[in-house]
């Protein structure tokens, strides 16, 4: 007991000063934030232990991002830690920029196919991400997309928009969720969560398809399949997978060809997932029904492309983890994986670890 009581007085004494000795040592540590929309939950978490550099301008927009580039290469030299908020590419010059002592590259996204992996690998640099903190909200998006799309929202605002609402007892009808198939490309957190948001909709069969079965897919009901069949059973297809070599344009003409004339494709993964000028010709022939897209190729999609001239398509300026908690979850989450980047624990959620 007294040995308890001993211990714990020392280790209360010890230990906070241990915290500011480290703290001490990691404060002249330089961390450059590279837009000034970083949450302040992020910044502060940052901002107990290092020297924080943030960018004045917004890595969003391609404006912002023009103007932000020359400013990140003012900024970067002698940096330890970059926080990325963006999903614009990680150049080689900003790289050569920073400098040797650049230990990690922390990304407040999930996805990181704009992080330029191979270089950082070749320079030794730790990549970190945020995935699972945001996948209830991009999963949100997956339904709200599913209804926006099964339920013709583009067309039916386009009517509200007007004054001119059509009547009629078969006006603009709509598809059922109820009873439909749900198709899910990729079980992961986002595909899982999915999943669950949907249960409540008496949905028919849940299918998903991946590398390899998901232990979780057995409490969710949901049955593992090849991609052709689950393109040919779905009513709806989801796709909540990274961007890689092997999934960029993974839908195109021939998988679109696969699927039913009432599928309706959700994508709230990256916009290079599909091959748009096939998506384009497979919406406007109707030989799929409609499709819902949280991500396009390029961002912002340019007001007069061809895809927003299609009633069928309804479109999201890529707000997947666009809610106050989440974003200010994948800040804090960012940034201490910097923190352990830099004091030597391994971290949170490593890509590159
Ligand atoms: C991500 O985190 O990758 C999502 O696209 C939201 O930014």
């Amino acid at each position: 007991m007294l040995y308890a009581f001993i211990v714990t007085a020392v280790a209360g004494v010890l230990l906070p000063a241990h915290n500011a000795l480290t703290t001490n040592m990691t404060k002249n540590l330089k961390v450059l934030v590279s837009s000034n929309d970083y949450p302040s939950s992020g910044l502060d978490v940052l901002r107990e232990h290092f020297t924080v550099v943030q960018s004045p301008y917004c890595n969003f927009g391609e404006e912002g991002a023009n103007e932000n580039k020359a400013e990140l290469l003012k900024l970067i030299p002698g940096s330890s830690a970059l926080v990325w908020i963006s999903h614009h590419p990680i150049t080689k010059e900003l790289l050569d920029k920073a400098g040797p002592q650049l230990k990690i590259v922390s990304t407040a996204s999930a996805g990181y196919n704009h992080c330029n992996v191979p270089e950082l690998k070749a320079r030794g640099i730790k990549l970190s991400n945020t995935p699972n903190v945001l996948s209830s909200a991009v999963a949100e998006i997956a339904v709200g997309l599913i209804l926006g799309a099964a339920r013709r929202f583009t067309e039916n605002l386009d009517q509200v928009r007007r004054g001119e609402w059509e009547n009629g007892f078969d006006k603009v009808l709509g598809q059922d969720v109820r009873g439909s198939t749900v198709g899910i490309v990729g079980l992961g957190g986002i595909g899982q969560a999915t999943v669950k948001r949907l249960s409540g909709f008496e949905v028919g069969k849940f299918l998903y398809t991946g590398h390899r079965e998901k232990p979780e897919a057995k409490a969710l009901n949901a049955e593992f399949t090849s991609l052709d069949n689950l393109l040919e059973q779905s009513d709806f297809i989801v796709l909540a997978v990274p961007l890689t070599d092997e999934t960029r344009h993974m839908i195109n003409s021939t998988t679109l060809g696969k699927m039913k004339k009432n599928a309706i494709l959700v994508n709230v993964g990256r916009g290079d997932l599909v091959d748009q000028e096939a998506l384009y010709e497979a919406l406007k022939n109707k030989n799929i029904y409609a499709a819902g897209l949280d991500v396009t190729t390029p961002e912002p999609l340019p007001k007069d492309h061809k895809l927003l001239t299609l009633p069928n398509l309804f479109v999201l300026p890529h707000i997947g983890s666009a809610t106050l908690r989440t974003r200010s979850d994948m800040a804090v989450l960012a940034s201490n994986n910097v923190v352990n980047a830099l004091t030597g624990k391994p971290l949170i959620t490593p890509v590159l670890p």
